[in-house]
């Protein structure tokens, strides 16, 4: 009989894992925080009409990715895509434009895409982003991809580079759209039908085509094809001016587009060496009419994700990965198993006092309990046997450092 195995394009995180998971998540929540972001939970599963509104109709991710089902009342359900939508709705339905107005939100989660699995893209995966609703400041965009580029950075990221550009406002939208029609128009007929389809309705879609034809013609396009006002060029400008204030560095002349259609004005990319020029680690950008898309007042907004995936293949051998090599707690090894009733409550002391504490109840050997010491990288073995309990001491062996020594066993629970 074949045994049951994970679907295509998800997978489990086995404890060996974790280390690296654990670690990027406190280095990502606490980075938020210390840009004053608070933190926030949405459901996993969405009324399918939010993804329409908010990513798109004629997106690849709504025509093509989303997981969805009906639910009994016939409404149709999906796994989220994605975060932004979900936050920008908990923030309307919660009236924290009324209580709050400013907000600035982060979250960490799963999202389900129905993509074609490969190296560094899954169904089930999962984000951390920041959403920072409620300002139109280029300072706000600069802060945001400040904590963007800082916090793959402190999660052991190296060889990044930023790409940034603006859209433009929803009016330059249309003058691009209809200019980059007017480029295209000769050349429709080798698209591929996707990008015909959506040729009047979205050619910014075109941009972002998987399919290598449609993407080689709309970028054989001299420049940027987004053109802008007069005031999305000084917000532009402005974003571009408190970065460099800050140090951070950026490319603007490569061109690029984003598969989500709220956004408007600045957008921005973080790529990593390890994952190739392809995929971004990270990406997000201005969406300053979602939130009246969505039925509030109109506020400008501006945030990112960042796949964890693919910042753990980015940080693979950085700090993310040394944190998950280093040692915790204690285990204690027992000479003999009849000892257990004796060792037990001591253990319950330890785990009582907030030290992780583990131990052997299957009667192994103690060469085979310090193996299982190292296999779970506890930091010390307290060896308890038959002399030691009645002596009230322990031998104490630190796996970091190699020495051994012997303690009193009320000092040993009270210090470890
Ligand atoms: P996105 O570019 O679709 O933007 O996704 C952001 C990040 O999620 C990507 O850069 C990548 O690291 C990760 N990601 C996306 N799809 C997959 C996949 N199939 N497998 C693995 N990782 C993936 C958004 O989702 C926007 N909500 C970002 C945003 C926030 N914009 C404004 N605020």
């Amino acid at each position: 009989m074949t045994s049951p195995q994970a679907l295509r394009g998800t997978s489990d995180l086995l404890p060996g894992d974790l280390a690296r998971w654990d670690a990027v998540e406190r280095t990502t929540r606490a980075m938020a925080r210390r840009y004053g972001y608070q933190e926030i939970r949405t459901p996993v599963i969405e009324d399918a009409a939010l993804f329409l509104r908010s990513v798109g109709e004629t997106t690849n991710i709504v025509q093509k990715e989303m997981f969805s089902f009906q639910d009994r009342g016939e409404r149709t359900i999906v796994l989220r895509p994605e975060g932004t939508a979900a936050v920008v709705r908990a923030y309307l339905e919660h009236n924290l434009h009324k209580t709050q107005g400013f907000a600035k939100l982060f979250y960490l989660g799963p999202m389900f895409r129905a993509e074609r699995p490969q190296a560094g893209r899954f169904r089930q995966f999962h984000q951390f982003g920041v959403e920072a609703i409620g300002s139109s400041s280029p300072w706000l965009d600069a802060e945001v991809i400040a904590l963007g580029v800082e916090m793959l950075k402190c999660c052991g990221a190296s060889d990044l580079t930023l790409l940034l550009s603006s859209m433009g406002c929803r009016s330059d939208q249309a003058a691009s759209a209809k200019q980059l029609r007017t480029r295209l128009a000769p050349h429709r007929a080798k698209l591929c039908k996707d990008c015909q389809s959506r040729f009047d309705k979205n050619i910014f879609r075109v941009l972002d085509c998987k399919n290598p034809a449609c993407h080689q013609l709309a970028w054989d396009i001299k420049g940027s094809p987004f053109i802008l006002c007069a005031d999305c060029r000084r917000h532009f400008d402005d974003v571009r001016r408190a970065l460099r204030a800050v140090g951070i560095a950026f490319d603007d002349t490569a061109v690029f587009a984003r598969g989500l259609d709220y956004y408007t004005r600045t957008v921005f990319e973080i790529r990593a060496r390890a994952l190739g020029a392809k995929d971004a680690v990270a990406a997000g950008g201005r969406y300053d009419h979602l939130i009246e898309e969505l039925g509030g007042p109109p506020l400008g907004a501006i945030g990112f994700a960042a796949g964890i995936e693919r910042l753990l293949m980015a940080a693979a051998d950085g700090a993310a990965a040394g944190e998950a090599a280093q040692r915790t707690g204690v285990y204690v090894a027992v000479a003999d198993p009849a000892l257990l009733g004796r060792v037990f409550p001591i253990v319950q002391r330890l785990r009582g006092r907030g030290v992780a504490a583990s131990l052997d109840y299957e009667g192994r050997s103690l060469k085979a309990q310090l193996r299982e010491a190292d296999r779970l990288r506890c930091r010390s073995v307290a060896i308890l046997g038959e002399q030691e309990l009645t002596d009230r001491t322990v031998t104490v062996k630190d796996l970091e450092q190699g020495s051994q020594r012997t303690l009193a066993l009320d000092q040993f629970v009270e210090t470890a």
